[in-house]
């Protein structure tokens, strides 16, 4: 179907074209906004419906780029769609920094990945061999060479993978950049929530806002993030299977006096947790991040921040001397294989971009690029085709009543 038809679809369905758009966007996380913003540049009247564009997981995400450190077996798929986007990275930030005059702490710095015991060493080296065998550039060292490289490390350190092609942005800033893009492509944003998706016959044709306010568009993507599964109105068959993971971060700064207090991230698996400690060129050191499936509480727990700083402290000792500035919880998008949902449904109008679970701000530039392929061609690109919604359609009819 073409833009124009489509676009003129949506505008016999309601008298007030003020409120009528080619694209709607439902949901103004970093995933919705680069949809948005990519579909303008594309020449769609976009609009984008978010009580808060910018907000969402990105406003605690720690930003790592992390492909090859992040790869876990039977999830080969993924790291295919994980280098596409990584390796749009440098592309992606010029652009969007040249659109906007903003700046994304996009840092070109890697990863060292570490062992603090025996455990802890095996699980690394079949980790390395993993990334060896997916032709993945990793490199493995010694707990001195380890140090070397990071010499705030613990003395403990029995060794670590050198990854210097898994970088960091610090999502905060890219999610205001993808609000002022927006702005400046045109994008017209509903400040206010979806409450619910409108279907007329069998096509989505818009949404229906908390304030009564009816939003027609030709097209709707639904990008919620961890809420996506909530749109009322949304046919059971088609409802994206995306669950909350809760995720626990803390903030510390890193006074100048003790700066470069790290060069690169840290991270490491401790009794089985993961914990990660991204440093930003402002000074904040990002220490994530808890993984519990808790539902919708974004509770911040003495728990929580005890045992990211007991780990954490585990592996790079002196964090006890920084200002611990922040604590916050976020909600990842869960899919059930861990992987996005990107592309159109089994109800015409209705595509999905969402489910991106750990690697939201990684996928952000190939998930902008595929949608905006979708939206235009009716297709999705080559190398993201294996994430179509539709590979969970057979599994929830065959379940059992
Ligand atoms: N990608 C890191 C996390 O989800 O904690």
């Amino acid at each position: 179907m073409s833009r124009t038809s489509i676009a003129s679809q949506a505008s016999s369905s309601t008298s007030d074209t003020s409120h009528t758009s080619d694209v709607l966007v439902v949901g103004g996380g970093i995933i919705g906004l680069v949809t948005a913003w990519r579909a303008a540049q594309r020449g769609f009247a976009t609009a984008l419906v978010d009580p808060e564009p910018g907000g969402g997981a990105a406003q605690v995400a720690a930003g790592m780029l992390a492909a090859v450190t992040e790869l876990h077996y039977g999830e080969q798929t993924l790291l295919g769609l994980n280098l596409a986007s990584a390796r749009r990275y440098p592309e992606f930030a010029a652009e969007l920094t040249e659109a906007t005059g903003l700046a994304l702490g996009y840092r070109q710095c890697g990863t060292l990945a570490v062992a603090l015991d025996a455990d802890d060493r095996a699980h690394l080296r079949e980790l390395h061999a993993l990334q060896t065998q997916s032709g993945l550039e990793s490199e493995w060292l010694s707990g001195r060479e380890c140090r070397r490289l990071e010499p705030m490390l613990a003395p403990g350190v029995r060794g670590g993978l050198r990854v210097d092609g898994d970088h960091q942005i610090d999502p905060r800033r890219l999610a205001k950049a993808l609000v002022t893009a927006c702005e400046r492509a045109g994008v017209v944003f509903h400040r206010v929530w979806a409450e619910r998706l409108s279907v007329a016959g069998d096509r989505a044709t818009g949404v229906v806002t908390t304030d009564g306010t009816e939003l027609a568009a030709g097209q709707v993507v639904l990008a919620g993030g961890s809420l996506s599964g909530r749109l009322a109105g949304v046919p059971d068959a088609v409802l994206p299977p995306v669950r909350p993971v809760k995720g626990q971060v803390l903030r510390l700064t890193v006074p100048k006096r003790y700066a470069p207090f790290l060069s690169r991230t840290v991270r490491a698996v401790v009794r089985g947790s993961n914990v990660y400690l991204v440093p930003r060129e402002s000074g904040e050191l990002v220490v994530g991040a808890t993984s519990e499936e808790l539902g919708w509480d974004t509770t911040v727990t003495a728990g929580g921040v005890y045992e990211l700083l007991r780990d954490a402290h585990e592996l790079v000792p002196g964090i006890t001397e920084l200002p611990l500035t922040e604590t916050r919880a976020g909600l990842r998008p869960g899919s059930p294989d861990n992987a996005p949902l990107l592309g159109p449904t089994e109800l015409d109008g209705l595509l999905l971009a969402t489910g991106h679970y750990r690697n939201g701000v990684l996928l952000t530039p190939v998930t902008g690029d595929a949608m905006a392929h979708l939206l235009t061609t009716g297709e999705l690109p080559e190398e993201a085709r294996a994430f179509t919604p539709k590979r969970f359609s057979t599994a929830r009819t065959e379940q059992p009543v």
